[in-house]
């Protein structure tokens, strides 16, 4: 037989045999997911005495203090690297006044899952006055109407200290006001609080994929919110926040959404990487809604489709991974 005619009419190189059987494959997989490098977010609403579901985010509820302790000791049980916690207050005002209240229900709710589960789980309060303004904007607003970015900065210092007293490890700032993460540093520091961890909402997008979100929260936004957020089509603009926020202090970074926004959670992991600072991508509301509408007519595997859409941020190159799916995909990657 004419050898050199066989290796030209044939492939010598083969990568399908490194895929033949799962165990092969596993050997050489390149990227893997694991329930510490997870962040679930979680709903607690003041007043309710039972969970509540919310319409557009299937699976994932508006929690009661009760109910909450319990999804905290199940996240840890399950070995779900944080909780971040959103709070619904009963009553909302234009500075946002419950967010830095002692007894509003999101520090009451943080003293709540630490003293259920104390350093056993990383506990993230959310540090923005979107759910607790009559108006709904992340900041107090100036007269003309406008948000008013450094009296803004004066509230989320008074929220941080109140966060951290009730025992909140890190501060999501999600606010995206410019020196936020600077002013809560110092705010954090002054009182002795150098322990208190900052996760910067660093890269935050004005998205249509926050919609479920706003239901979650019942949130009283007229308008939107691109005169702080950013705007989609910027890439560059997203390495100047993370390098800003690096340089105020920020502890981990993140990028908001994940999976339309993969093409920037890359480019700020090799910034980051450089810089030592861990890279977290947020999985939001309109993510979940997608795959979860369509498993519901049979359209997509939604077990394989929440794997798929974690592996591929994990793999654009975020070390850690906000989803509602962290209890989910913990027991997809057990199983
Ligand atoms: C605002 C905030 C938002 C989300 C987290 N924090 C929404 C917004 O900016 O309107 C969205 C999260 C999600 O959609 O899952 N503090």
């Amino acid at each position: 037989m004419d050898t050199e005619a066989v290796a030209g009419r044939f492939p010598v190189v083969r990568p399908r045999r490194l895929r033949r059987t799962p165990a092969l494959r596993a050997l050489v997989g390149q990227t893997r997911l694991h329930p510490a490098d997870l962040m679930l977010p979680l709903f607690v609403k003041e007043g309710l005495s039972e969970p509540a579901p919310i319409g557009s985010m299937p699976g994932v509820v508006q929690h009661s203090r009760d109910s909450l302790r319990k999804a905290v000791v199940d996240a840890v049980a399950t070995g779900v690297g944080a909780v971040m916690l959103f709070a619904v207050p009963a009553t909302k005002d234009a500075t946002g006044t419950a967010a830095t209240d002692d007894d509003g229900i999101l520090n009451v709710a943080i003293r709540d899952i630490v003293s259920e589960v104390g350093d056993d789980a990383v506990i993230i309060g959310d540090l923005c006055l979107d759910e607790f303004t009559d108006h709904g904007h992340c900041g107090v607003l100036a007269d003309d109407g406008s948000v008013d970015n450094d009296a803004t900065l004066l509230r989320y210092q008074e929220m941080a200290l109140a966060q951290a007293s009730a025992g909140a490890h890190l501060l999501g700032l999600s606010g995206m006001m410019d020196g936020q993460v600077g002013a809560v540093r110092a705010a954090l520091d002054g009182e002795g609080r150098t322990d208190t961890a900052i996760l910067a909402y660093s890269v935050k997008y004005a998205s249509a994929f926050y919609g479920p979100f706003r239901e979650a929260v019942e949130s009283s936004l007229v308008g939107d919110r691109r005169t702080y957020q950013l705007d989609g089509g910027n890439a560059d603009e997203a390495l100047r926040e993370v390098m800003l926020d690096i340089a105020e202090g920020a502890d981990i970074v993140m990028v908001k959404p994940a999976l339309p926004y993969l093409d920037v959670v890359r480019r700020v992991a090799d910034m980051t990487s450089t810089q030592g600072v861990p890279l977290a991508a947020y999985q939001v509301s309109g993510e979940l809604a997608m795959v979860e509408a369509a498993a519901q007519r049979g359209w997509i595997d939604r077990d394989r489709a929440i794997l798929e859409t974690l592996t591929s941020i994990r793999r654009a190159g975020a070390g850690i991974i906000a989803t509602y799916w962290a209890l989910d995909a913990a027991r997809l990657l057990r199983d």
